[in-house]
């Protein structure tokens, strides 16, 4: 099978799509003829050796774990009520490639209507939206959120689950994503390389930031005090915190199947609609990377691999 791979850490210059043998299955987990993955930045940030949780830190590694696929086999002796054949999607180590495998307990039925490359778009991005702005700020239509980074995979899904709560939406943004932003609703748009956003915003209850230094650094004067900043890289400021009087929330996602087929739900019913730019083949993978990590995909990027 074809896979993009790598031998040591580092650039995309590192990334080849080699044949290699098949993944060999454990007890409990299937063999995933993978159909497409996206592409999200942690994919890059463990190519260059920046986040390598147990997983992804051995050589060589193949790239990659948001995918959508088939069952082609499960593993003898695995006790399941998926069947070969079966449409999947889900998150596992190793989804730019042909074939994966992945533990039963971690994949998700992909609902009838919605493609490979949807499903694809969907685990990792909208479950950090989905357990920050609903079960973390529990958006409602009193709140007002600044999203920053609101046209990015996680962005994109937070913004529009804050606006099926009826919650204000106002997004920090560049020039090309403002059109995607305006057709799911956002109230306000701010671009965040013309403009400063605490010139125009104030009052906020919650504020997410996947983007931290000066952007986190000017964003705790336009929350309401006891209002909230939901940072996801790692980066807080908790002395600046307490003296704006907000809560500080420093954010891992959880995987979590239940949560993704509520959501799948969601995306079924057109409630939320996952915000893909690019379609690219396998043996782009390393333009995928370097759009993404300069900031250049303005939205999704999914691998096809059909
Ligand atoms: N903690 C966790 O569990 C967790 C989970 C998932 C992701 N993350 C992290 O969260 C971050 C975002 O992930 P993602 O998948 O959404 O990335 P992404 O799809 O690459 O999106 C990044 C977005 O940031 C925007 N942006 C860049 N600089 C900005 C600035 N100064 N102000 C406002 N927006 C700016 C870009 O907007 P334009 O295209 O409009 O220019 C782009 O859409 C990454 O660092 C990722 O590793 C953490």
């Amino acid at each position: 099978m074809k896979a993009a791979r790598i031998h040591s850490f580092g650039g995309s210059e590192k990334v080849r799509v080699e044949t290699v043998p098949l993944p060999r299955m454990r007890k409990n987990t299937a063999l995933v003829r993978v159909r497409a993955a996206a592409v999200n930045p942690v994919d890059w940030a463990i190519r260059e050796k920046i986040y390598n949780p147990k997983g992804a830190d051995k050589l060589p590694l193949t790239l990659g774990q948001d995918f959508a696929g088939v069952i082609e086999a499960i593993a003898p002796g695995s006790r399941t009520s998926f069947r070969k054949g079966d449409s999947v999607f889900g998150e596992t180590w190793g989804s730019f490639a042909e074939y994966a495998v992945v533990p039963l307990k971690d994949l998700v039925r992909k609902p009838r209507s919605l493609s490979f490359v949807v499903s694809a778009s969907i685990p990792m991005p909208a479950l950090t939206a989905w357990q920050m702005v609903i079960d973390t700020a529990k958006a409602s239509p009193r709140k007002t959120f600044l999203i920053h980074g609101a046209s990015g995979g996680v962005g994109s899904f937070a913004a529009q689950f804050a606006k099926s709560k009826g919650a204000h939406v106002i997004a920090t943004a560049s020039r090309p994503s403002f059109r995607y932003l305006e057709r799911i609703g956002v109230d306000v748009i701010v671009d965040y390389k013309k403009e400063r956003f605490e010139k125009k915003v104030a009052g906020v209850d919650v504020v997410i930031d996947p983007i931290g230094g000066a952007t986190q650094r000017r964003s705790w004067g336009v929350l309401k005090k006891g209002g909230m900043l939901i940072n996801l890289i790692g980066e807080i400021d908790r002395a600046a915190a307490r003296k704006a009087g907000v809560r500080a929330v420093e954010f891992g996602m959880r995987y979590d199947t239940r949560d993704l087929e509520e959501i799948a739900r969601l995306v079924e019913r057109k409630v939320v609609r996952p915000h893909i730019s690019r379609i690219l083949p396998l043996g782009q993978v390393r333009r995928a990377l370097d759009l993404n990590e300069k900031g250049r995909s303005h939205g999704k990027i999914v691998l096809d691999l059909t």
